[in-house]
């Protein structure tokens, strides 16, 4: 199974000093576009937050018509920068009909991998929460189906990052969602926003990740009172399950016409001759 991940696209449509270094709008129909012409098409796209900058149904029209050609292969959860009731009515034909009170949070049980989708925005606010009642959900969501393979996917990463002023304002109570992980050993994977960095750890049995924003990326400034937001290339990640564990790739898309490549499909051909045949990959 194949799952991509877009996340903080930050639709804007309003005068910032990030608009003024990524048109948020433009890069991703670049990212939509590339994950679209991937030889290997995803199975699902999880949307993971911070969809929009400010949450107006004016930003929702335009972020669902930049994603209508993914179709119903879209997650979507929010973010911090998203907005209740605007959220829920801008995907309310992909979101099911009995989420729990007070928070998004639902599950897709559709494929080889099961899906969870917690969401830990809190209203009116820049940090996020996982609550005993939240807990509760989770914990009652994961009982009910010990052996199926799990990936959870939410906004804040529950882990210190080093990027510090992004850690100080994140998850409250993340030691809280990481020993609710932690008790139930077939979640795989924990997948998030919100970082606009790749980022990992482990959880657990899981692969802990925060994607990269399909805008603009943080600066890579550990343990510094710094921070800045940098023009590093739109991007997104591919998680691949292949039976028994998670591969996360991090792509990043940029102009076509500025990337150089070399052609290795010879050199590939020849790795795979050299496969089928059982003959060693011995030098030269
Ligand atoms: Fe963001
Ligand atoms: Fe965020």
């Amino acid at each position: 199974m194949l799952i991509a991940q877009v996340t903080d696209c930050h639709i804007r449509d309003r005068d910032t000093s990030f608009g003024r270094l990524v048109d948020t709008t433009e890069t991703l129909r670049r990212v939509v576009d590339h994950l679209l012409g991937l030889d290997s098409a995803p199975d699902v796209v999880l949307a993971t937050g911070d969809l929009t900058d400010d949450g107006t149904p004016a930003q929702y029209a335009t972020l669902r018509d930049i994603l209508a050609p993914l179709d119903d292969r879209l997650v979507p959860l929010p973010g911090n920068h998203d907005e209740e009731p605007a959220f829920r009515l801008a995907f309310a034909d992909l979101l099911p009909d009995d989420l729990p009170d007070g928070h998004c949070s639902y599950v897709v049980d559709d494929h080889p991998i099961r899906l969870v989708g917690l969401d830990t925005t809190l209203p009116g606010r820049h940090d996020g929460r996982f609550d005993t009642e939240r807990e509760a959900w989770l914990d009652g969501v994961l009982a009910a189906e010990p052996d199926r393979p799990t990936a959870i996917f939410t906004h804040f990463p529950p882990f210190e990052t080093g990027l510090r002023f992004m850690d100080l304002a994140g998850l409250l109570d993340a030691d809280r969602l990481r020993a609710t992980i932690e008790r139930h050993p077939q979640v795989r994977l924990l997948t998030c926003g919100h970082l606009h960095r790749p980022i990992q750890t482990a959880i657990g049995a899981a692969l802990a990740t925060t994607c990269p924003s399909t805008g603009n990326q943080l600066g890579l400034d550990l343990d510094s009172d710094r921070a800045g937001a940098v023009d590093e290339p739109p991007a997104y990640q591919l998680h691949r399950w292949d039976g028994e564990r998670f591969a996360t790739h991090t792509g990043t898309v940029r102009d076509p016409a500025a990337v150089r490549t070399v052609d290795l499909s010879s050199y590939a051909a020849e790795v795979r001759r050299r496969h089928a045949a059982g003959e060693p990959f011995t030098k030269a």
